[in-house]
């Protein structure tokens, strides 16, 4: 693909390098943006890039860049944004959209008057492994869902290797950190596009650490959709061991997913529920799981199916998808404003409903 783009990076740090390298990889010519100018050769150098601002409206003004991506401190989305689509050029946002619903209200104005492209740089929607999850509920073959519980974490001191914690945006109130805004934000997304919208009944936010941050570092939501399932989401800043999970519990079956670790187990009632009254070889069998002595017999060994890992591909395949609706001139595509706005009433409880 090469794409005859020229893409402002405004934000130059571990996303926002990223996005410069995989743009260059994608055949547009790119600037970078940050108010750190070393930060800007140390991502522009390997990549020959050349052109470089300390200051976004002097970028915008003066570079000619005619698509850009915002990667700034999630406090800092709002006045990059506008000023871009002030100037009707298409954007692609790093989540959250911004802060404040106040902020993401006037964005949705400029965006809908001058008809410009922003895009929400909702990644998940890009990596295989979400994908496959996706495909399996299309697929779906295990009746009514019921329930969903995602469960994700890890440990914020082992993020950024060469980074101290304490100075990164995550845990800072002050940059826009802790989990809802860092890390909730993804999951909102997911919930949505897995289930369709959905209602915040309940959470419970805290910060239960020693760690020296002064944001929220777990959280815990209950969510309806419309559908009627019921979704627990539990996500945190604290999990020693790296977690990404996702549990299904339907009418006929259950599915548990490890994203970390790849691994989708598919357990269909059909196939693994052996009535003693049919199956004379059920009361003897000791390797089935019995509720009673008397009771039917479960093998709860499930199907396990392998999932591809995207790693870099999902940015790169987020990326090069902004690219084409920019140079297609797309109207409609689903991770629009409107996209990040939904997210944002979330994390702000808008209407949300205890019981
Ligand atoms: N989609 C994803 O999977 C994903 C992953 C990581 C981060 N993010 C989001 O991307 C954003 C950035 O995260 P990060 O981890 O790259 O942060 P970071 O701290 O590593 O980088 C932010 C960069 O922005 C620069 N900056 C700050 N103020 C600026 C200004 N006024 N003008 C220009 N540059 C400025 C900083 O100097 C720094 O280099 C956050 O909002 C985060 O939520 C998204």
């Amino acid at each position: 693909m090469n794409f005859k783009l020229k893409f402002l990076v405004i934000g130059c740090g571990s996303i926002g390098r990223r996005h410069a390298r995989n743009a260059v990889n994608l055949g547009a010519e790119v600037i970078l943006c940050d108010l750190n100018i070393q930060r800007m050769r140390d991502v522009g150098a390997p990549l020959g890039i050349t052109d470089y601002y300390t200051d976004f409206q002097t970028a915008i003004d003066k570079s000619g860049a005619d698509t850009a991506v915002v990667a700034t401190p999630s406090n800092f989305h709002f006045e990059p944004a506008k000023a871009l689509v002030e100037h009707c050029i298409p954007v692609l946002m790093e989540k959250p959209l911004c802060l404040s619903l106040d902020e993401a209200l006037h964005l949705e104005r400029i965006v809908r008057e001058r008809n410009v492209i922003l895009m929400m740089a909702h990644t998940y929607r890009f990596r295989d492994e979400w994908i496959a999850v996706r495909h399996m509920l299309d697929d779906w073959s295990l009746g009514k869902i019921y329930s969903a519980e995602f469960a994700g974490g890890w440990y914020l001191p082992d993020w950024h290797i060469r980074e101290d914690y304490r100075t990164e945006y995550a845990g800072k109130k002050e940059l826009g950190g802790g989990v809802m805004f860092t890390s909730m934000s993804h999951f909102f997304d997911i919930v949505r596009w897995f289930f369709g919208e959905v209602d915040l009944i309940t959470r419970v936010r805290m910060k239960q650490s020693n760690l020296d941050i002064n944001v929220d570092d777990a959280a815990v939501c209950i969510l309806k959709a419309s559908s009627g399932v019921i979704i627990t989401i539990i996500e945190d800043f604290l999990s020693r061991l790296p977690r990404r999970q996702l549990r299904i519990n339907a009418e006929y079956g259950y599915v548990e997913i490890d994203f970390n670790r790849k691994q989708m187990s598919f357990w269909d009632a059909h196939a693994k529920r052996y009535d003693p009254t049919i199956d004379a070889a059920t009361s003897t069998n000791p390797d089935l799981f019995r509720i009673l002595e008397d009771g039917v017999g479960y093998d709860l060994t499930p199907e396990v199916k392998i999932l591809k890992y995207s790693g870099n591909d999902a940015y790169l395949n987020e990326l090069k998808s902004f690219f084409e609706i920019v140079s297609k001139k797309t109207t409609h595509f689903a991770l629009d404003i409107d996209s990040g706005i939904k997210v944002l009433e979330l994390i702000h409880n808008k209407g949300i409903q205890h019981g």
